[in-house]
């Protein structure tokens, strides 16, 4: 299992780092064209594989910024609010938070830049950041440090692309990957400091 501890880049306490933490099929989605992730329950689960870092990656960080897509995906579940950590929904428009979970979740209207100094003034020094778009606007203000893929065995065909819109490169550094026996495989990647901004090479969505 790899390890979810900070990396040497996330040592400065004043600074906003992220990690991300996503199931992706084979050809690069997280979700089906309807933004649906039930094809992640057709792979059969070992228990053996254990939760693959995830209960390590939630107690490594403060919080969970989350794009509002993906706050409306987890919202619709038929399951009990799954978080016990704060959870900052980022959106441009209004948020629906029910009063249960007002204690702990809140909405914020910020660019990634502009979160890396409101989140450090309030305590928030290290988030887990959820949403292919959201991932990509981290990616893009050089916020990430570190990215957990765990790649699903299945071709969605299309879907939602997790990486189609970054529109600039961004170098990684391997750090581990890890089979599991129901077939799925977790890498992790290192993400440079200071690795964005870079050089566009295309439009990013
Ligand atoms: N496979 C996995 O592990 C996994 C994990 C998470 C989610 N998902 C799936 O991925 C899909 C959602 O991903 P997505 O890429 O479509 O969207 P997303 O990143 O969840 O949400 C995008 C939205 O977040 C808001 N947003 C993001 N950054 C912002 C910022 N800095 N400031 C203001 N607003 C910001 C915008 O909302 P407004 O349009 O309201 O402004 C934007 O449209 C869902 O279908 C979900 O089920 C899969």
């Amino acid at each position: 299992m790899p390890s979810t501890s900070p990396s040497p880049t996330s040592g400065k306490n004043d600074t906003l780092r992220a990690t991300v933490y996503l199931a992706v099929s084979v050809d690069g989605y997280i979700a089906d064209a309807d933004g649906g992730v039930g094809w992640l329950d057709d792979v059969e689960h070992d228990e053996a594989d254990g939760d693959m870092g995830y209960s390590a990656l939630i107690e490594s960080v403060d919080a969970i910024v989350m794009g509002r897509k993906s706050y409306e995906t987890v919202r619709g579940f038929d399951v009990p609010w799954p978080y016990e950590i704060p959870v900052i929904v980022v959106s441009t428009s209004t948020v629906d938070i029910p009063d249960e979970l007002a204690a702990s979740v809140r909405h914020l209207n910020h660019s990634a830049e502009e979160l890396a100094t409101v989140l450090p003034s309030q305590g928030i020094m290290r988030v887990y950041v959820d949403g292919g778009d959201t991932v990509r606007r981290f990616l893009r203000a050089g916020l990430v440090d570190r990215m957990t893929l765990t790649q699903i065995p299945v071709l969605l065909g299309t879907g939602i692309s997790l990486f189609e819109g970054l529109g600039q490169k961004i170098p990684l550094t391997f750090e581990s990957s890890t089979p599991y026996s129901s077939g799925l495989v977790q890498t992790t990647y290192t993400v440079s400091a200071g690795a964005a901004p870079s050089t566009p090479t295309g439009r990013p969505k």
